[in-house]
């Protein structure tokens, strides 16, 4: 079938230095002319070091090395440092501005602590299945959307002078069985994720196309299988998808021990591999390192691959002159790293402890904001007055009981089944330590203290469930504030869609004391809501993973100095059942010797999420895109324009490959706008939002309607504005599998402008 194997493509494509590189790639050339074999091997082979991931340095050289931290969010283990919101957070902004903000700060943070590659952005998972234990680390299921906002992070990034790591490079859409596993002394292999080439290219391959496009000086090859064969090892996604069809000049760095063989993997285009032991914290044995110099030496492997190995890792070092004045790591980066220092082989010169927060708080609380989404809110609740008597409930409001570090701690914030905390970020590589958190529950106290009201509140959820309400006085509060959450960390799959810590219960006893009832969840999504038609629930928020600022990022919705923008970057169905499961779990599976028994047939190829309950035509309870405001919009006069230059449905074979793919395919090549009014009193951001429906041509398994245009505006009362919707070549094509070609329909496409997935206030039709 077409899932059985990945067919080979060699040889590895090599480094041209197009798209603005070129004067850097002479750079690197001139630097790769200096090298020994033995220290060739080195610029590939991670090594023990302050870092999580570390090249040694050559000192002769003035090459100080090349320090890698997690991750998308923050610098993970870094003390005096900020904890940004997860990407999560910042899909529900749909801000092009904010998310590229986000970028450049972080990257500011990354570098002031020596870290010259950031390991993130995460756009795998891309969240084919709503249990995946890393989705939130990502963007959103749908591919346009990651893929611009992978491009604004990608740029912010590497505009702050630090190297972007997209991952996880591809089909990385479960925790459970990412790795080998060895059941009755039998090595088990990790799950083979048996993409099709159309969902290949239409879903999963989309957002890394934008990366590569921005420019990300590197990808992480991901653990899984990809039809049959290691990510790590994947002829035909690394050299083919990646290096000739994408036309990607970077390197391609594996995941943490993703590395399963030497020669094999480097000529199926992985370019380093980390850590570079086959144990995590140790040099040796290596795959590579020494077999490296051996392979080479006997004649086995070439050292011109290994040669444009080093210039994939080295152009991106001098296009960002990283050569110059770089900060040297932390000092107190190196005990807090994974590897113990007496495994170290090379000295790493450690610079002062920094604190490298500067004015992040603010972008950090405006992000929180924006990636907060209000799903009902009946009889005005929101936004607050100055309600005198105010409740707040749940182990979700509270500051930490277990520390401020999402890893390390066994029994407490680790384990993710933490009890009273909020939570801010999720856990794993992605997570990030707290300088400091600012819960909801003080930010509430704050805010309701400071015109004199009476804050009310009980965060141990056992209390709440027990009778604990019956204590109130006076009774019931003007408004009760219900805070929940859903853990998700790195190595897990989600096992329930329903937030944790007995919440329906919590929300139930407090609705049934407060006909006044505020929800607020946070962390993983999607979640299903059991409670939401509760007449006493009275305003829903999904505050997702807002990072260190969360209390008063949600303080400055509840009373109304920002008014929400926020829009579902994922569908929140009826009930659990209502999506496809998309994951491998069962008994029979993890007790299974059969090396080869996790298969994972992505048989509904492009319709997750929103794509697969609109082909069912489900109802849902909150649509991809949904989010109210405290304000309400008008959309009117759709407008379209065609501004082609080649006329032809394909592109043409002869236009150059750059970063991103034939260049082609990035023109626009037609405009839809549209006037959005705001016909409320109050002002507000709307995101007016775009969607095309392919006509049949475009091949099996269509898409109802897919994102392809999206743009927030902000509008004062009674005030119009125009919103644009620029449209590529990609954005219109489909990927015709027999001639291996985005292909534009012959025939119209249905173009929608509205305010949610289901919300499609006008219609149109493109031309082209
Ligand atoms: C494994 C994770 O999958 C990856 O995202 C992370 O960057 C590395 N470990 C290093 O911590």
């Amino acid at each position: 079938t077409q899932y059985d194997t990945s067919p080979p493509v060699y040889p590895s494509p090599n480094i041209k230095g197009v798209g603005g590189w070129e004067a850097a790639l002479e750079k690197a050339k001139a630097f790769v002319a200096h090298l020994s074999l033995e220290e060739k091997a080195e610029m590939v082979t991670g090594t023990p070091g302050p870092c999580v991931g570390n090249i040694a340095p050559i000192p002769r050289l003035n090459f100080s090395g090349l320090c890698l931290q997690d991750g998308p969010l923050a610098i993970r283990q870094a003390v005096y440092a900020s904890v940004f919101p997860a990407q999560l957070s910042v899909a529900a902004s749909w801000d092009r501005a904010l998310t590229r903000q986000r970028g450049i700060q972080m990257a500011e943070e990354f570098k002031g602590k020596g870290a010259h590659i950031a390991l993130g952005p995460v756009v795998g998972p891309l969240g084919r299945s709503p249990y995946g234990g890393r989705n939130w680390e990502g963007f959103s299921p749908d591919s346009y959307l990651s893929g611009v906002l992978v491009e604004e992070t990608v740029t912010g990034i590497q505009s702050a002078g630090v190297q972007a790591c997209t991952k996880h490079y591809i089909g990385n859409e479960q925790e459970i069985q990412r790795n080998p596993s060895t059941v009755n002394g039998t090595t088990v292999e990790a799950i083979s994720s048996n993409i099709d080439d159309k969902t290949m290219h239409e879903t999963y391959l989309w957002p890394f196309a934008n990366a590569v496009k921005a420019g990300t000086a590197s990808l992480m090859c991901s653990y899984n299988r990809i039809n049959g064969s290691y990510g790590c090892q994947n002829s035909k996604a690394l050299n083919g998808l990646l290096k000739e069809e994408l036309g990607f000049q970077g390197y391609v760095m594996s995941d943490w021990t993703a590395t399963h063989s030497g020669v094999a993997s480097i000529e199926a285009g992985l370019d380093m591999n980390m850590p570079g032991g086959i144990p995590f914290t140790s040099a040796n044995p290596s795959y590579w390192g020494g077999n490296l110099t051996t392979a080479v030496s006997n004649g086995t492997l070439a050292i011109e691959r290994v040669d444009d190995m080093i210039l994939r890792v080295m152009t991106p070092y001098y296009f960002l002159n990283q050569d110059t004045n770089y900060p040297v790591v932390d000092s107190s980066t190196a005990p807090l790293s994974f590897f113990p220092r007496a495994n170290w082989v090379h000295e790493f010169e450690l610079g002062p402890l920094v604190d490298v927060r500067a004015g992040h708080a603010q972008i950090i609380r405006e992000v929180g904001a924006a990636g907060t989404v209000l799903l009902k809110n009946v009889n005005n609740t929101l936004p607050l007055k100055e309600p005198q008597n105010i409740g707040v409930f749940g182990n979700d409001a509270a500051d930490y009981t277990v520390g401020q570090y999402s890893l390390n701690i066994a029994s407490g914030i680790a384990a993710g089944n933490y009890d009273i905390g909020t939570l801010a970020v999720g856990g794993g590589s992605g997570t990030g330590r707290f300088t400091y958190i600012v819960s909801p529950l003080d930010a509430i106290k704050a805010r309701g203290h400071s015109y004199g009201a009476l804050v009310q509140y009980i965060t141990d959820n056992s209390v709440i469930s027990n009778g604990g309400l019956a204590g109130l006085a006076p009774s019931p509060p003007d408004v009760c504030m219900v805070f929940l959450k859903s853990w998700a960390s790195e190595g897990d799959d989600r096992s329930s869609l329903i937030a944790e810590w007995n919440s329906t219960v919590v929300v139930e006893n407090t609705a049934a004391v407060c006909p006044n009832t505020i929800v607020v969840l946070h962390g993983a999504a999607p979640n299903v809501l059991p409670w939401k038609d509760n007449a006493n629930v009275t305003a829903i928020l999904v505050a997702h993973m807002p990072g260190q600022e969360s209390g008063n990022s949600l303080v400055d919705i509840l009373w109304g100095n920002v008014n929400p923008s926020g829009k579902l970057p994922y569908t929140i169905a009826n009930q659990e059942s209502d999506y496809g499961r998309n994951l491998l779990n069962s008994t029979e599976l993890l007790e299974s010797t059969d090396p080869d028994a996790w298969q994972d047939d992505f048989t509904e190829g492009n319709l997750i999420d929103y794509k697969e309950l609109d082909d069912q035509n489900k109802s849902v309870a909150y649509e991809f895109g949904f989010g109210l405001s405290y304000t309400t919009f008008e959309l009117s006069n759709f407008q379209f324009e065609a501004t082609m230059s080649n006329a032809s449905r394909v592109p043409s074979a002869s236009a150059q490959v750059q970063p991103g793919g034939n260049v082609e395919l990035w023109e626009v090549i037609a405009t839809v706008s549209a006037t959005v009014s705001n016909t409320g009193t109050v002002s507000g951001a709307a995101i007016p939002q775009l969607y095309v429906a392919f006509p049949a041509e475009a091949g099996e398994g269509l898409m109802v309607r897919s994102l392809r245009g999206f743009e927030k505006v902000t509008v004062a009362p009674n005030a119009t504005a125009t919103v644009q919707f620029p449209l590529a070549r990609r954005d219109l094509s489909y990927w015709d599998v027999s001639t291996q070609a985005w292909t534009l329909p012959s025939s119209a496409i249905s173009a929608f402008v509205g305010f949610s997935s289901r919300d499609l206030k006008l219609n149109g039709q493109i031309n082209i």
